[in-house]
């Protein structure tokens, strides 16, 4: 027993944890303490088996009506899902099922997991160029429609530069195609920028046209990995991607996984239900204030942001960025970089605070 607790021990202090600040590059959130605390009590059940865990299956029915009612989806239906991984593979599941059709269209700043779904899917993946904002070309989209296209799908929040695609614009050129809104990050990060007058777009269930969403709250939700949600706009779609379950608890099983870890669904309703909208409206605040802290001390460094932020992702262009990436990791600074355009990037997770910033751009200076 000694020596396996010795090796966790190790692992652990081996692991860059976030409060060792110095992880600028990751878009998973220091989970709440309350959210810890839950998933370890709820971690036996298994929602696969809904019937065996109806109190569990109550959370999670609780938590997506008021993840449905930030999304202004109305009569919809929503599931956890392991992450945006997941829950981009279902929805191209769903638009490939319902339509028969076989092309996606997606901008190139698409998350690399709609290649997976088109790999898995046997659909073929069509990149739509962006334009100088970095969001989806919609001159370009028209272009690509067809009547082999199965899905549109958009972005509120890309993984490299926190760009929110024109969703409402693409909405009305998709028309009757399935459109799907992978707001995996920018899902928790948008609704409280809204409340506090500090962006203004539509992007979510307000669009008429928007199918199915996807959002995280192991992201900005700040609750355990994996929490992700799959939201759908119609709960017919549900059939599409449903098989008879023999064994169960329930006649037919939905969606990709069997087994899921349902302790993540108390874990997060945890968290969504202490912290509420104002608790997320502060954490949101204070992460923009340090983007903006950032933007400036590195502007006092000589670099300047690919795009002004609009959620707490940033790019610096530099033609060094492999470079600056790999010397900055020698010293223990977690960043990533951008290939197009060429650049660093870092996500201000709240962790990331000014005292960290000034140790990360003190350090950068110096390369
Ligand atoms: C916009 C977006 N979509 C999807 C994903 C994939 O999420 P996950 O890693 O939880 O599967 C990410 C991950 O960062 C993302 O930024």
């Amino acid at each position: 027993m000694e020596e396996v607790e010795r090796r966790l021990s190790d692992a652990l202090h081996r692991d860059f944890l976030f409060e060792k600040g110095r992880v600028l590059g990751s878009m998973c959130s220091k989970p709440e303490e309350i959210a810890v605390k839950y998933h370890a009590l709820f971690s036996e059940a298994n929602l696969g088996n809904r019937g065996l865990y109806p109190g569990t299956a109550m959370l999670e029915d609780e938590l997506i009506a008021d993840i449905s009612e930030l999304m202004h989806l109305r009569d919809g239906w929503g599931q956890f899902v392991g992450g945006g991984t997941e829950a981009n593979i279902t929805a191209m599941w769903i638009a490939r099922n319902l339509s028969g059709k076989r092309k996606i269209l997606a901008p190139e700043s698409a998350h690399f997991s709609m290649r997976k779904a088109a790999d898995l899917l046997a659909m073929e993946l069509v990149d739509i160029p962006l334009t100088e904002e970095y969001v989806m070309d919609t001159d370009a989209l028209s272009a690509a429609m067809d009547d082999d296209v199965a899905a549109v799908m958009a972005v509120a929040g890309t993984t490299e530069l926190g760009a929110v695609d024109p969703i409402a614009e693409i909405s009305d050129i998709a028309e009757d195609t399935f459109l799907h809104v992978d707001a995996a990050f920018g899902g928790m990060v948008l609704p409280f920028l809204e409340d506090m007058g500090m962006w203004k777009g539509d992007w979510d269930f307000r669009v008429e046209g928007v199918d199915s969403l996807s959002v995280d709250l192991h992201k900005m939700g700040m609750a355990t990995v994996p929490s992700g949600i799959l939201l759908l706009k119609d709960r017919r779609y549900v059939d599409s991607i449903s098989v008879e379950s023999p064994y169960l608890t329930t006649k037919r099983n939905i969606g990709l996984a069997g087994t899921r870890p349902s302790g993540s669904v108390a874990g997060a309703y945890a968290v969504v239900k202490t912290l509420g909208r104002e608790g997320y409206r502060e954490i949101v605040r204070k992460c923009m204030e340090n983007t903006r802290y950032l933007v400036e001390r590195m502007g006092e460094i000589g670099y300047e942001p690919v795009i002004e932020p609009i959620m707490n992702v940033v790019a610096f262009r530099t033609d060094r960025a492999e470079e600056i990436r790999a010397k900055m990791d020698e010293m223990g600074w977690k960043i990533s970089s951008v290939r197009k355009p060429p650049a660093i990037r870092m996500v201000v997770m709240p962790y990331v605070t000014k005292e960290v910033i000034d140790g990360f751009t003190e350090a950068l200076h110096g390369i």
